[in-house]
Order: C-alpha cells, then structure tokens, then sequence
C-alpha cells in the first residue's frame, strides 16, 4: 500500500539537485532570465553554499507589478530572507505538512547548514499521494482509494499481497495462535502480554464487563422505543448514555491515561451490552458476565444462557480476532475524524458504529447469508449469480477497496468453517468458486474475491449466533481497534479537516427577487 512506500521516503530521496541558486548581490533580471531559462519556480539565494534567502515566482510577479527599475534592481531586495529549511532525513509527510503549513511552495533543503537540494509541493503531493483543493482536487481519486491521510503504529493492509498486520504481527498468525485478550493488550499497551501480564490483563478487564446500575435500568426502555430495530442502533443509543453516565469528557480536556481507561471500560462493556440488548429484544432478561470465562466463551454465555462448546468459543473468538483492525476503513476513519476535533470517546464510537452498520462495510454478512440461502442449490447458482450481477446488484461477501487478490481474513475463516463442518459449508465453497468465476467474466479486470463477510456469517451461523447478531458481533471486536486508533489520534492530533472541490453555479450569484 501507497502507506508504507511513503513511510521509508525521506526527503533526500525525492529533491531536485543541483539547485539553481543566484546570488543576493546578483540583478533581478538576471535572476528571472535563469528561472526562465532553466525552467524552475524558485531559486535559491546563497552566499557560498549557505541559503541566504529565497526568490520565488511569485516575487518576480510582485517585482513587475511594482514597476522597479530593472537596470539596478537586485535580488536581496526582493527575495524571502532566511528561509525556512528542511533537513535531508525528515520524513515527506513531515515536510508537506511544514510547506502546507507556511503556504511556501518550495524549501530548501540543507545537510546541517550547506544547501543540498530543494523540493516543491508538487514532488511532495506526487510521492506522498496527498492533494490540497487548491488546484488538483479533481485528482483526488473518489472515495479517497489511496489517498494516505495519516502515519500509523497501528497496522495496514497490503491489498495486493493479500497481507494485513496489527502492529509489528502478521494478523493471521494473531487469529490462529493467541487469545483475544492477547491482541486485545497488543493493540491498547503497544505489545503482547507476557503470562502474567495477560493474567493481570483479565483480572483488570472482568469486572469492567459489567453494566451500571442506572445504564442497565434505562436499557428496556431504549429498546422499547423500537422494538424491530437493529441492535446496532440500541448500542449507539446506550453508549451516549453510557459515555454521559461515567462522565466521558472531550479528549482535548483529558489526559492520555484517563482516556485509556475509558477505552478499556468500552471495549469491555460493549459485548454485555450487545448481548442484554438482544436478549431484552427477545423478551429475555439479561445474563450478567460471568467472570470466569474468556472474552468469546463469556460473550456466547451471555447470549444464549450457555456456557459453549470449546471449539465454538475458539471459532468465534478466531473470527473477533481477525476483524479487530484493518487499515483506514470507512469506521476507523470516522473514529479518527471525531476524535481529531477533541470530542470525548463515546462520541467517537457511536459515530464510528454508525459507518460500520451500511451494507458497504460491516452490514454484509447476515446478507451474504441470506443470498447462500436464496441460491439454495449449487445448480441454481450460476443463474442466480449471473442474473444478480446482470441486474447490476452486488454480490454480499465479494470485492474489497483494498483487497485485489484473497481477502486473507476469508481464507482463515474458509478454514475454521471447514473445522466446524456443518450442511452449508460444501455449498459455501462451491458457491463461491462460481461467484468468483461469473464476476470475472461480468466485471473482467475488477479483481473481485470473496471478502471476510462471506464465511463470517456461516462461521457465526455455525456457532449459534443469530443473524441479526452478525454485524454487532463485528462491531464487538472492531471496537478494540477503534479504540487504538483514537488513543493514537488523540496523543498527536492535529484537527482533520478536508476540502472539497466545489462545482456549482459560479458565485456570488445575484440574490433573487422574492416572489
Ligand atoms: N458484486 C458485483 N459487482 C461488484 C461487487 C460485488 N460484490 N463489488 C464491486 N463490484 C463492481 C462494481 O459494480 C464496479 O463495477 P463497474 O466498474 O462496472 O461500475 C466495480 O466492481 C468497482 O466497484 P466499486 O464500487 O468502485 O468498488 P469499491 O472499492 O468502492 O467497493 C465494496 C468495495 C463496497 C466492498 C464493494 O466491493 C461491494 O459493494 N461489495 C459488496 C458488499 C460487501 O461485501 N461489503 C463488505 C466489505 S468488507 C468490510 O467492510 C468488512
């Protein structure tokens, strides 16, 4: 991805050298005679090799609309004195942001105080894929594909490599080898835990898993209000309240310590809240954690009044795992965004809950469940397939922004179906394999695989969780990484803020008369 090319490159890697310098005792005009000749926006002024100043297009257009005398004009009177300078190892996205922020077009570049190079705006945006509106919004790509908008410890995807990784650990390796309570620590503490960390991990979180006496009591009439609705929505709803209750403040007010502990009481709480939304949804009373239970084993106790099988626990617990993170999707970024305005963290939360739930991103897998039970048979798929795609519907469970080639997390999941077995898992794979081949021959060169939704929802299916638990199970675990990335947002924050391209009536338009 554009995001780790981007990290390696410093600034020597990307500067024009040898500079085109002029002296400041030298004539305006011959400065803008070498500018034109030699074609550059800017010149740098040196004495020696120091950079004294700076000669930009701009002062040329200042100089002649002021009418100097070009016979004796020179250039000290006209350059930027003392520029800015940028040093040959900061890093490009570190010197975009110091150009952006002066509004310099060029900068110098120095090897302790001799000029070495120089590098524009236009190298910057070119090699860090970062595009101000100014002039070049229209080459913003739609939907920001690529666009890096921020450095992260957290992970990435490698879409074409069909790799992704939580921090420094191939994420896979994660799901199939430790706990959720393990990735869980490596995500909030920057590191696995060692036997007696995870133990001292779980002591700390089980007591946390528990809902406030006033929060639990407001929960029936939350879900009275709209009985039939997702839980998803119940869940935004009860952490405003959730957040109001324990006395969240904005992230700008807090410090980096206060505002970890409410992110370890959100991610515990979120499951027990999930689920005694469900069961109260259901005419159930709520089941209350039980604090001898792992995360997965106690989130399927709470929902179904019993302690699962081992290997039902492990699966989903392998799917939480996997869903923790994944790069600057459309709910991390929300997250990020919120929090980039300092507001508390369960503003951030709900906000993020709220892009999660479309179908786009974390709505699908209960629909790619849903489409396997229509196909129903695998001499009815292709029709079905074919027709779905000619209709110009979209397969649920198939394509991914990042991913061109096996979404790594349906490939784990391909697999501890198989493990669990069961009717649907055959028709799954052969569906599939028909899926992949209509929309390579309806959509050629889109590259279109099956993404982690299509075998999440047989996986959950399998383990007893219903349907309309699907996506909130996802949010359950994407909260952890949800979390990671709003500790980090808030620790360096500088306010997101974009711009648009506007393509209107040009303006100011006269008013119009009222009618
Ligand atoms: N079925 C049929 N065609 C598809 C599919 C699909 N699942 N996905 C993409 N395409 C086609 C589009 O119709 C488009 O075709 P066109 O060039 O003829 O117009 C082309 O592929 C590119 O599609 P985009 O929408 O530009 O791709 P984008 O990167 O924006 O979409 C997305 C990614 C939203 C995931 C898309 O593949 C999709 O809608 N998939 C189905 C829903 C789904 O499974 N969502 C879960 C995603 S995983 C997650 O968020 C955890």
């Amino acid at each position: 991805m554009a995001g780790s090319e981007t990290k390696a490159r410093t600034v020597a890697d990307i500067m024009s050298h040898p500079v085109v310098t002029v002296a400041a005792v030298d004539k305006m005009a011959e400065a803008a005679s070498t500018m034109r000749e030699r074609r550059v926006g800017s010149v740098v002024v040196v004495d020696g090799t120091l950079p004294v100043g700076i000669l930009t297009e701009r002062d040329l257009v200042r100089f002649t609309a002021a009418g100097a005398d070009v016979g004796t004009a020179v250039v000290a009177e006209w350059m930027t004195e003392s520029p800015d300078t940028v040093a040959l190892d900061v890093d490009v996205i570190a010197a975009f942001a110091s150009l952006s922020e002066h509004g310099y077009r060029h900068i110098p570049v120095v090897d302790g105080e001799q000029l070495v190079g120089i590098v524009s705006m236009r190298d910057l945006m070119r090699i860090a894929q970062i595009q101000p509106a100014e002039n070049l919004a229209h080459e913003i790509p739609r939907g920001l594909e690529g666009v890096v908008v921020a450095e992260t410890d957290i992970g990435d995807v490698r879409g074409l490599e069909g790799f992704y990784h939580y921090r420094q650990y191939n994420a896979v390796d994660l799901a199939e080898q430790r706990s959720i309570e393990d990735v869980w620590h490596l995500m909030l503490e920057g590191e696995l835990p060692s036997r007696d960390e995870r133990a001292a991990f779980m002591a700390t979180v089980a007591p946390l898993r528990e809902i406030p006496a006033e929060v639990r009591a407001a929960l029936p009439t939350i879900v009275g209000v709209g009985p039939d609705a997702p839980p998803l929505d119940m869940l935004r709803t009860t952490l405003s309240l959730l957040g109001a209750h324990l006395g969240f403040r904005p992230s700008l007010d807090i410090d980096a310590t206060e505002l970890k502990a409410q992110a370890m009481r959100v991610c515990a709480i979120v499951p027990t809240l999930l689920t005694a939304i469900h069961r109260i949804q259901h005419g159930l009373e709520p089941i209350d954690p039980d604090p001898e239970l792992a995360y997965a084993a106690n989130y399927l106790y709470m929902l179904t009044g019993d302690v699962p099988p081992p290997v039902h626990a492990r699966a989903v617990e392998q799917y939480l795992i996997s869903t923790i993170d994944h790069g600057f999707n459309a709910s991390t970024f929300t997250a990020r965004v919120i929090t980039s305005t300092g507001a508390d963290l369960a503003a951030a939360i709900v906000g993020a809950i709220g892009a999660l739930s479309g179908p786009l991103h974390g709505g699908a897998p209960s629909r790619a469940l849903d489409m396997l039970d229509s196909i129903g048979t695998l001499d009815n798929a292709e029709p079905w397939l074919r027709a779905a795609v000619e209709r110009g519907d979209r397969l649920m469970g198939f394509g991914h922004r990042v991913y061109k080639t096996d979404d790594p997390r349906s490939v784990m999941l391909r697999g501890v179906a198989n493990r669990l077995g069961g009717p649907n898992v055959e028709l799954a794979e052969q569906i599939e394999a028909k899926a992949i081949e209509v929309l390579a021959e309806l959509k050629p060169g889109r590259k279109l695989y099956t993404n982690v939704e299509f075998y999440a929802g047989i996986v959950m299916d399998r383990c007893g969780l219903p349907r309309e638990m699907f996506t909130p199970t996802f949010a359950s675990s994407r909260v952890i990484g949800w979390c990671a990335h709003i500790l980090e947002q808030a620790a360096d924050n500088r306010l997101i803020r974009p711009s648009a391209l506007y393509v209107g009536p040009p303006p100011p338009q006269p008013l119009p008369p009222l009618d």
